[in-house]
């Protein structure tokens, strides 16, 4: 399983792009605001740093202005693309822009139905979010469960990623469920590195090489 950031925080990325494990960045309006720049002068950066695939959301509800978007959201680099919200717009959206070749991310899915949908209208990724769907007593990763057995059976190429992960947990759980990708928060990244005996390791091997150093 590929892992990617979900942030639109640069230094968030480079600081975790260093450690070598990072396959792409997904950002949503949301993300961006918080950075209090432009969506445009973000994606720019952030592909300067990452060359995996970038996810940009478009903001527009009707298949042309989605269109639109995309368009000028894919020109800002090879590797960005773009997030269509799953409706009936959204889908004939999707369905134009893959035949244009623009890779598309089909986001806010909370079902095995979306899921399908998205992958008949020939989405490049499908993003099933697993928190919200906790959040209202739901099963999140369940229904990544039945997307991948759904896309295997069928040998959809459609890649699942798991969003919305808000604990290490669930990344363990998005790779178990075989997702293609699991795209991460910077804290839960920062918390996959943690462990209590990693560090009561390194200071035992600190203090016993101390007693050796200058024999
Ligand atoms: C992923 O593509 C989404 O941007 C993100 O995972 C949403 O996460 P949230 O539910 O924590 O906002």
């Amino acid at each position: 399983m590929k892992l990617f950031l979900d942030t639109a925080n640069v230094d968030h990325i480079r600081e975790i792009n260093e450690w070598g494990v990072l396959s792409g960045v997904t950002t949503n309006p949301s993300l961006v605001s918080k950075e209090g720049r432009s969506m445009r002068e973000c994606l720019e950066e952030i592909a300067g740093i990452v060359s995996g695939p970038i996810s940009a959301e478009a903001v527009s509800q009707d298949t042309e202005g989605m269109i639109r978007e995309a368009r000028e959201l894919a020109s800002i680099a090879e590797n960005i693309n773009v997030k269509i919200p799953m409706t009936p717009q959204g889908l004939a959206a999707v369905s134009r822009l893959s035949k244009e070749g623009i890779k598309t991310n089909m986001t806010l899915v909370f079902s095995a139905n979306q899921a399908l949908l998205a992958a008949a209208a020939g989405a490049t990724f499908v993003s099933p979010f697993v928190g919200r769907l906790d959040d209202i007593g739901n099963n999140g990763m369940a229904v990544v469960e039945e997307i991948v057995d759904i896309f295997d059976t069928y040998g959809l190429t459609t890649q699942v990623i798991a969003a919305s992960l808000r604990h290490p947990m669930h990344v363990v759980q998005a790779a178990r469920a075989g997702a293609h990708i699991a795209t991460v928060p910077y804290e839960v990244m920062v918390r996959m590195v943690q462990h209590p005996l990693t560090d009561i390791g390194i200071r035992k091997f600190l203090e016993d090489y101390e007693k050796i150093k200058d024999l």
